[in-house]
């Protein structure tokens, strides 16, 4: 079976496709509704998407229109970086499914430990609190699995010290060149899955001449071999493109990585 089809396991037991198909930049409308539709179209299972992405109502639409079974569709969103209080919190989850048009999402993730527009501002409390929140989601079955994103390991640790469940995601950015090793080991430890955006550098690093090299050798594209990566490190990528070719490109990827050239990619 294609690695594209296989799933992980999350620490609750439930199942999420290998790889899951971005959504960050591409803007509510046509735009989001065609790349969803196309993604569908093209076999992928999981749709990730955000509040702040503000295209959570076109992304909703495409998978109902696809004609595909709900169940048979992994869907992530997340709650915006701002909102860090319990009922703030609750009732952003609520426009969330109104928007999406569903009465559940597979994945709801914390967007990140501080506001976009205040990167590194102090906010154990409010995470603490917009935790809570999301575990009530949790227990009532509207979301089928909870977790975070941008999250370091003292992010977790504060969020883990008050928690009752622990985090089962933590969607970093991660791609060859931008490794986050001490991330990388506590997920590990505490069983997080550890979700990869942005896996293509936003499409910044596919001309390096170290990639495009290796890429050669493996015979795929300097786009396979960053999904590659991430996947040889047990992480999820999730590739956007607007591009039908690109998206079947991106969905090719079964073969491996020798550990010597792990060795060399992780150390661009
Ligand atoms: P486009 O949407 O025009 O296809 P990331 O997933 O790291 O955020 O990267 C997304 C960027 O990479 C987008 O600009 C996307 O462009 C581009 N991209 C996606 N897949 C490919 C590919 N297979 N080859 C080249 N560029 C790609």
């Amino acid at each position: 079976m294609s690695v594209f089809k296989e799933n992980f396991v999350l620490s609750n037991g439930i199942e999420i496709p290998k790889i899951g198909f971005g959504t960050w930049q591409i803007p509510n409308g046509e735009d989001a509704y065609q790349a969803v539709r196309l993604a569908l179209k093209h076999q992928y299972r999981h749709i990730d998407t955000a509040a702040s992405y503000q295209n959570e109502q076109s992304v909703g639409q495409a998978i109902k229109d696809s004609g595909i079974a709900r169940e048979e569709i992994f869907v992530t969103t997340k709650l915006a970086s701002h909102i860090k209080t319990y009922q703030d919190a609750l009732d952003a989850f609520d426009q969330t499914l109104k928007d999406l048009g569903l009465s559940y999402v597979d994945l709801y993730l914390i967007h990140a430990p501080w506001p976009w527009n205040d990167i590194g501002k102090d906010c154990k409390q409010g995470n603490i609190e917009a935790w809570k929140a999301l575990e009530v989601i949790y227990q009532s079955g509207r979301a089928k699995a909870i977790g975070v994103s941008n999250f370091s390991p003292s992010d977790l640790e504060n969020v883990m010290n008050h928690a009752k469940i622990v985090p089962h995601v933590n969607q970093i950015a991660m791609f060859i060149g931008r490794d986050q090793k001490e991330t990388e080991a506590f997920c590990k430890k505490h069983k997080i899955l550890i979700e990869a955006y942005s896996p293509l550098g936003t499409g910044r690093i596919l001309s390096e001449n170290r990639i495009v090299e290796m890429a050669k050798k493996y015979q795929v594209t300097p786009a396979q071999l960053c999904i590659r990566y991430c996947l040889e490190k047990h992480a999820l990528p999730l590739p956007k493109s607007t591009h039908e070719s690109r998206m079947i490109e991106n969905s090719h990827v079964d073969f491996r990585i020798s550990a010597d050239d792990m060795k060399i990619l992780e150390s661009i």
